[in-house]
């Protein structure tokens, strides 16, 4: 059994059957993902094991965002300049509900943070940033050192540091 991570393949993966346990989730991979993608406005990651490939296990959408620089905490706002701040905002990230608790939520986020670190070579990334859906998910990310912006306690950014 080998992970892997590949771009959503609307032909390959199955989509109709995925599960996270909240239906806005599930809906945005069954009927947007694709056409997003598509479209040039959020490209899907999926998590599949090479034994079963067209069995989504989890995914993330990643998409260019920015940051306003006064949503950033002060500690974090040090030394940069007053532009907005480059992002990539995790639009979605779910797990199938028969494999939670697993790790996966957890390596779908290291993942997402590697491919915008990864764009640093062509394109400078200051932050991760994420909508959470609701005081759950806001946990979620609160635990993997995401922090609050400074007025909306939902919106929460990663700083990625120094290239
Ligand atoms: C939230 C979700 C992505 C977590 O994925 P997962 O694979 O179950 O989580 P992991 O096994 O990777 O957990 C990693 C760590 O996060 C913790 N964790 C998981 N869900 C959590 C939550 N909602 N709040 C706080 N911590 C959470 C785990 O306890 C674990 O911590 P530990 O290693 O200290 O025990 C998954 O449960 C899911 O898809 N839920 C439904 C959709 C959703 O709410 N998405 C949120 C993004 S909008």
């Amino acid at each position: 059994m080998a992970l892997l991570f590949a771009p959503l393949d609307t032909r390959l993966h199955q989509r109709t059957t995925f599960r996270c346990g909240v239906p806005a989730l599930d809906a945005y991979l069954q009927q947007q993902a694709g056409q997003h993608q598509r479209d040039g406005i959020a490209t899907t990651h999926v998590l599949t094991d090479d034994s079963d490939p067209a069995r989504i296990l989890g995914y993330c959408s990643l998409a260019a965002a920015q940051l306003q620089l006064h949503d950033l905490q002060a500690a974090d706002r040090r030394r940069l300049p007053a532009y907005p701040v480059p992002a990539v905002r995790l639009g979605r990230l779910a797990v199938a509900t028969g494999v939670q608790g697993k790790g996966y939520g957890r390596l779908l986020l290291g993942h997402a943070m590697n491919c915008s670190v990864a764009l640093r070579g062509q394109l400078s990334v200051r932050v991760l940033v994420v909508d959470a859906l609701d005081e759950r998910a806001a946990a979620f990310y609160r635990l993997h050192g995401f922090h609050e912006t400074s007025d909306q306690a939902h919106t929460l950014y990663l700083p990625l540091g120094q290239a």
